[in-house]
């Protein structure tokens, strides 16, 4: 099994396979990102864990894992960085922040955060553990504070969130990106009605949302073409009703936002309609990112 290196020399945590893989190829689209002229974000830790890990196959890839890398590659950075912004917004007034399925994500280090918020970060105990190590060498410091709780969203997450200090009687912002493709609509459903039963009143909630019809249009473009270990974890994920009936349901008011609308808000186009495996399942109903507010 391959392991990343450590400062030590000891073998380190080994560098995440399965699901756990696709947040490496986040990470590559956040490195690309980053060092581009005039990024949307600037993410310094995202080189770090591709080093440590070995990324490469999935992005260059030929024909159908390059096209909907294309698609990917080009998108990641808007849903990036529309979830930068609506953290920062949120933690003007909130002081706990979970991230849920965080993978890769070092918003708790490159966001200005105020040294009062806390930002729980939810995933594997393996992913979490190569994130560390990376951390750890790169001798990063979060801006707040920054817990780490290994769980299987699938199964009980709330109580190792409680013991790690979650105060389900304050506020929160949490923030689902990238997740709901790898999970059933029946354990989607149950992570939201999790994240509501903890969401005191004034809490926020940013989701990238796809419905089951995205995720099967998404899964179809890419075994069509080459048939990827990803597109096998999208079977069967993703949601089963509108983005704002679920959320409705659940407790909460939301608005969906569209993401080439999103895109030439930061003065970027996605590949154009019709051209890019993302646009077969581009439409609000379908996807979109969500931002929602406590009823
Ligand atoms: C595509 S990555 C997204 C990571 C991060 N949110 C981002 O956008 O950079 C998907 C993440 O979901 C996590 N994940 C998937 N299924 C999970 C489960 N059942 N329990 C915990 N984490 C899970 C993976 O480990 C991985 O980090």
């Amino acid at each position: 099994m391959t392991t990343p290196g450590s400062p030590s020399g000891r073998p380190g945590a080994p560098v995440p396979t399965g699901v756990g893989r696709t947040a490496l190829m986040v990470a590559a689209a956040r490195a690309a990102e980053s060092a581009r002229e005039e990024p949307l974000f600037a993410d310094p830790y995202a080189a770090d864990f591709l080093a440590a890990g070995d990324i490469g196959e999935e992005t260059t890839d030929a024909d159908g894992a390059s096209k909907i890398w294309d698609s990917f590659s080009s998108y990641l950075p808007i849903r990036t960085r529309f979830f930068d912004d609506y953290l920062l917004d949120a933690t003007r007034t909130i002081r706990q922040v979970v991230i849920i399925a965080a993978g890769l994500d070092t918003r708790a280090f490159r966001l200005p955060l105020a040294p009062e918020v806390t930002v729980y970060e939810l995933d594997t105990p393996e992913m979490l553990a190569f994130k560390q190590q990376v951390l750890d060498a790169r001798g990063a410091r979060p801006a707040g504070h920054r817990i780490a709780v290994p769980v299987d969203l699938r199964e009980d997450w709330g109580s190792p969130l409680a013991a790690a200090g979650f105060d389900p009687s304050a506020s929160s912002a949490w923030l689902v990106e990238g997740l709901l493709s790898y999970l059933t609509p029946e354990h989607n459903d149950r992570l939201l009605a999790g994240i509501s039963d903890r969401s005191a009143a004034g809490s926020r909630l940013s989701i990238e949302y796809l419905h089951v019809d995205a995720v099967a249009l998404m899964a179809a473009a890419v075994t069509g073409e080459s048939g990827t270990e990803i597109s096998a974890m999208w079977q069967g994920g993703g949601v089963a009703e509108p983005a704002q009936t679920w959320l409705d349901r659940h407790g909460w008011d939301a608005e969906v936002f569209d993401t080439h609308e999103r895109a030439a808000a930061y003065h970027r186009e996605l590949p154009p309609l019709g051209d890019s495996p993302m646009d077969r399942f581009g439409d609000t109903a379908r996807s979109g990112l969500v931002i929602a507010r406590r009823h």
